[in-house]
Formats: structure tokens, sequence, C-alpha cells
């Protein structure tokens, strides 16, 4: 009768983020990610890359061998941070995602094979980087995936994981209150029309003299999912005919 204690939950998949900038990740605990934690579906771990440092100025980065502009981040710190997160291993290896403009794309089939894995552990480069040697050592321990959120150069990967972490956490069962809503997202495999959702309505009917659209207030299902359809392949073709195959009408 609405006093019972929410059905308990198993955790569904552990998170541990390191980072120079940990407080970037703050966002982890509002919203849908947040409420995935508070629930026991999620565990997000946060680890500062400077407490692997040895020196007196907690140095992490270093000149490029071969010149050039700018740092590159140390293996010997990266090796310490990681193998301390490694050490608290579980049945499996973790999935180590390394976010990087010169990463494979992220896409929903990316995160959905992420959100199939129980345990992810992120590592956020700032700078030119984190040295190649880290990625070519961690292979031989764990699957290791360089993604690139979008052809775009952010400052370091702590933004890139919230996106990453977002888009898998909605992903996980029992996370979304509604799970039809991933099911109906763009994107989501089998979408009637195209990749691309439609334009949404909700109340008032008019508002500053425009309507929604009578089809929607009509009732009649059958003709609300031709429409919709129509609309998400009107729009897929326009926004990105890149994902529209030639031969859809
Ligand atoms: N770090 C910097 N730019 C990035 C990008 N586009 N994707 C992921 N990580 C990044």
């Amino acid at each position: 009768m609405g006093t019972e204690p929410p059905d308990p939950v198993g955790l569904e998949m552990r998170i541990d983020v390191v980072s120079i900038f940990v407080d970037y990740l703050a966002p982890l605990n509002l919203s849908l990610v947040g409420r995935a934690q508070r629930s026991g579906l999620l565990d997000v771990q946060l680890h500062d890359l400077r407490g692997h440092a040895t020196d007196r100025h907690r140095t992490v980065d270093d000149s490029p061998y071969g010149g050039g502009p700018g740092m590159v981040m140390r293996p010997d710190v990266w090796g310490e941070a990681l193998d301390s997160v490694l050490a608290q291993a579980s049945e499996s290896p973790p999935v180590l995602v390394v976010p990087t403009p010169s990463g494979e794309p992220f896409t929903a089939a990316v995160a959905e094979e992420l959100a199939g894995s129980g345990w992810l552990v992120f590592a956020c480069g700032r700078y030119e980087g984190i040295d190649a040697r880290v990625m070519t050592h961690y292979r031989d321990r764990c699957e290791v995936r360089e993604i690139s959120i979008g052809d775009v150069v952010l400052a370091g990967g702590e933004a890139a994981v919230l996106v990453m972490v977002e888009a898998i956490a909605r992903l996980l069962p029992g996370v979304l209150g509604n799970p039809a809503s991933a099911a109906d997202d763009s994107f989501a495999p089998g979408r009637a029309g195209g990749p691309l959702e439609g334009p949404v309505y909700t109340r008032p009917p008019v508002w500053r003299g425009l309507s929604v659209p009578p089809v929607l207030m009509s009732g009649d299902h059958g003709e609300v999912s031709r429409w919709r359809a129509q609309e998400s392949a009107d729009r897929s073709r326009a926004m990105r005919p890149d994902l529209v195959p030639p031969d859809v009408p």
C-alpha cells in the first residue's frame, strides 16, 4: 500500500573512474545515475590519480619523447593507480575504458556491449593523453577499449565519462522506470521509420497559436504509429542522411 520498502535489488555493475579531477565527476551522484547508485544497482568509485604520484609535487605528466607541444601522462603513475584498482578483483577482470578523441566511436551498440560487463574501469587522460604503453600493458590483463564520444577534442576524459556512464547506466536492468523508453530510443535496433526519433508533444493542445498534430489526439493507435514512423524517417533523412540506406523511401 505504498509503505513497503522497495524490493532489494542486486548490484548490476561496478564502475571505477581514475582522474586528476575527481570533483568533475560529482554529477554521477545526481539524477538517473545517482538514483541507480542509491538503489544498489550501480557502485561508482572515484580514484585520484595524484594519490599514486611519488614526488613532492605529485607530478603525473612529463614532456613527450620525440618533441612536440603539451605534456603526456606518465605510465608509472597510471600503472600504480590501475594496479590498485585491479587488485580489488572480482571473479572476472574489468573492461578498461580509455576516453580519447582517437578512439573508436561511442555508439548505442558500444553502450550495450559495455552495459553487459559487470565491471568497468575508466582512465581519464588529460593534456596530450596517456603514455601508449599503459594501454599496451593492460591489454594483456583485461579488455581495453579506447573510445571517442565524437569528432571533437575535449580538455580531458572526464566529460566523456559522464556521457558514457549515463548512456550505459540507463541500459542496466531496473535503472529506467519504464524499460520501454529505452526500446523506443533513437538508435534502438529495429526502430520503425528511421534511427532518429521524431517530434514529441504534450499539453496544452494549443500553445502560442501552435497546435499539436491532430493525429496524436485521434486515439487511432495505428495512425499514430504510422505518423511517428514517417516523422522518424523524414527527420533521419534530414539530420543524418549517413544513417539512412539510400533505398529506403
Ligand atoms: N578526450 C578528449 N576528447 C575526447 C573525445 N572526443 N572523446 C573521448 N575522450 C576525449
